[in-house]
């Protein structure tokens, strides 16, 4: 099976054998536009190449051809918006990224019309720049001829799964699945439909918009040219919900948390979508046969982004490997807090105009206390959504499963358990997003006869019990608390 997981920073190709074991990966870092204070964009056609680019890659890497590959999974960073020609394929405009704020006031104006009670109930959302509609909206209004164009039904609408779903099918395919439906602001999760009335509120022609199926199903066949033969697609998800997946979060209460470019916590709450009355997010987890599963979700923008931008942007550290020697060098940060901030709060705050900031500094702070600040940001905003997921009442999950780039830190693995005060499971497999897809798609395809099949095929590789006192566990997670109230807009 081959998954394509299109994130926000790079897009990786990963071949998996029927035993779920990665045999080959090939990754691209995609190239970042932030043309004004808060925005964040992409260019549809890096990421189709560097997505054509790593295929290939992955395929050669592992000796294989087109004909060895039973079936694609596609994962995707979620919420970031395309609009497209639908005769030629052509972006319209530059991919709003999720991370993007340029429609904060647009969000504050539906919230002081009182639009969120209905968006909640039909979403399990928040009003807030980060999901697609309002994106949509900025797109619509502001590519000359869009609005037109898109009630003609010449344009298409789609999260970057349904772009590529577009191309790999030669524009055969306009589909999506629901579980990036579910990220729109545009699909009701109890009907699992679009929604005409959320339509209407935020001005979004119903033309445009893809067909929803479940995550595991027949979304097409990626065209010959693509890998040298047709191959077909048959397994699409979130990258949240394809981790969820991976991580065989199949049973209600079971939680997964993956730090990729922010961290994203989704807890199983069962075939009912529950909602949070602590500002967590309800979602569709998976939806199989039609049935769909929802999960609570906790979403954070900034965690890997953290150490990049000590990598990229500050320059105080070669590689990311260097945090952890960092973090290890210190007893403490000497109560240096950093609050990374960088496009807003997200949940539970949802405060899209706070700013980063470092809190604390003395004399004596040097690069190693910043560093570790910024990992320790990580554990402390974990566990801010662990506290919002106990105060909405449901049974505390007694282990953490973690996977993404940043677990292979092993001293972010114990501070995080430690913060946490409950273990900390690490798979073998960390690119658990990349599986989940590739689960979904030989779910499909029968490769995996059941979840079943996936639950049995996951593997534990490493439990992080939590060894800090309760008094420093609690002393500094109040640290944490203070230093964000520092950064919220609302305040100020
Ligand atoms: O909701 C945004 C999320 O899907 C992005 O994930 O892994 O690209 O940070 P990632």
């Amino acid at each position: 099976m081959l998954a394509i997981d299109q994130g926000t920073t790079s897009t990786r190709a990963i071949v998996f054998d029927s035993g779920g074991v990665p045999v080959a990966t090939a990754q691209r870092e995609l190239r970042q536009f932030y043309p004004h204070d808060g925005w964040v964009e992409h260019d549809l056609e890096d990421i189709w190449r560097d997505t054509t680019v790593v295929c290939r890659a992955a395929l050669e890497q592992a000796g294989l051809g087109a004909a060895d590959i039973s079936a694609i999974g596609i994962t995707n960073q979620r919420e970031t918006t395309a609009l497209w020609d639908r005769a030629t394929g052509e972006g319209l405009h530059n991919a709003i990224v999720w991370q993007d704020r340029r429609t904060a006031e647009t969000c504050r104006k539906l919230h002081a019309d009182g639009a969120e009670p209905l968006v909640a109930d039909r979403t399990g959302l928040i009003i807030d720049p980060y999901f697609s509609a309002t994106k949509l909206g900025w797109l619509l209004d502001h590519v000359p001829h869009a609005r037109e164009r898109a009630e003609r039904g010449e344009l298409c609408f789609g999260t970057i799964d349904s772009f590529l779903l577009f191309r790999l099918t030669g524009g055969a395919v306009h589909a999506t699945d629901s579980s990036n439906a579910s990220r729109t602001l545009l699909f009701d999760i109890n009907t699992q439909d679009w929604d005409e009335e959320l339509l209407r509120l935020f001005g979004i022609p119903r033309a445009l918009l893809p067909r929803v199926l479940d995550n595991s199903a027949d979304f097409g066949v990626a065209q010959a040219e693509f890998l040298g033969a047709p191959v077909p697609i048959t397994g699409m998800a979130g990258d949240q919900q394809a981790a969820t997946v991976g991580q065989a979060c199949f049973e209600p209460g079971m939680i997964k948390s993956t730090y990729g470019t922010g961290c994203f916590a989704l807890l199983n709450v069962g075939d009912k979508p529950v909602r949070s009355t602590n500002r967590l997010l309800t979602t569709t987890a998976y939806r199989l046969d039609g049935k769909p599963t929802y999960a609570v979700e906790g979403s954070i923008f900034v965690a890997g982004a953290a150490v990049q931008w000590l990598r990229d942007g500050l320059r105080v550290i070669a590689d990311a490997a260097a945090s952890e020697r960092h973090a290890n060098d210190l007893p403490d940060t000497q109560g240096v807090y950093m609050v990374p901030a960088f496009t807003g709060l997200g949940a539970p705050h949802w405060d899209p105009d706070a700013r980063g900031a470092l809190i604390g500094l003395t004399r004596d702070t040097g690069v190693s206390h910043i560093v570790r600040a910024a990992l320790e940001a990580v554990c402390y905003q974990t566990r801010d959504l662990m506290e919002c997921m106990a105060a909405d009442g449901g049974t505390p999950p007694s282990a953490l499963r973690v996977d993404g780039g940043m677990v292979r830190n092993d001293w972010l693995m114990q501070f995080l358990a430690d913060i946490l005060g409950i273990p900390v499971e690490r798979p073998v497999v960390t690119e658990t997003t990349a599986l989940g897809a590739a689960y979904l798609a030989g779910l499909r395809t029968g490769v995996y006869a059941s979840l079943d099949s996936v639950s049995r095929a996951w593997r534990r590789e490493r439990l992080f019990e939590p060894a800090m006192d309760e008094a420093d566990r609690a002393r500094l997670y109040e640290g944490w608390r203070r230093a964000v109230r520092r950064v919220r807009s609302d305040l100020a």
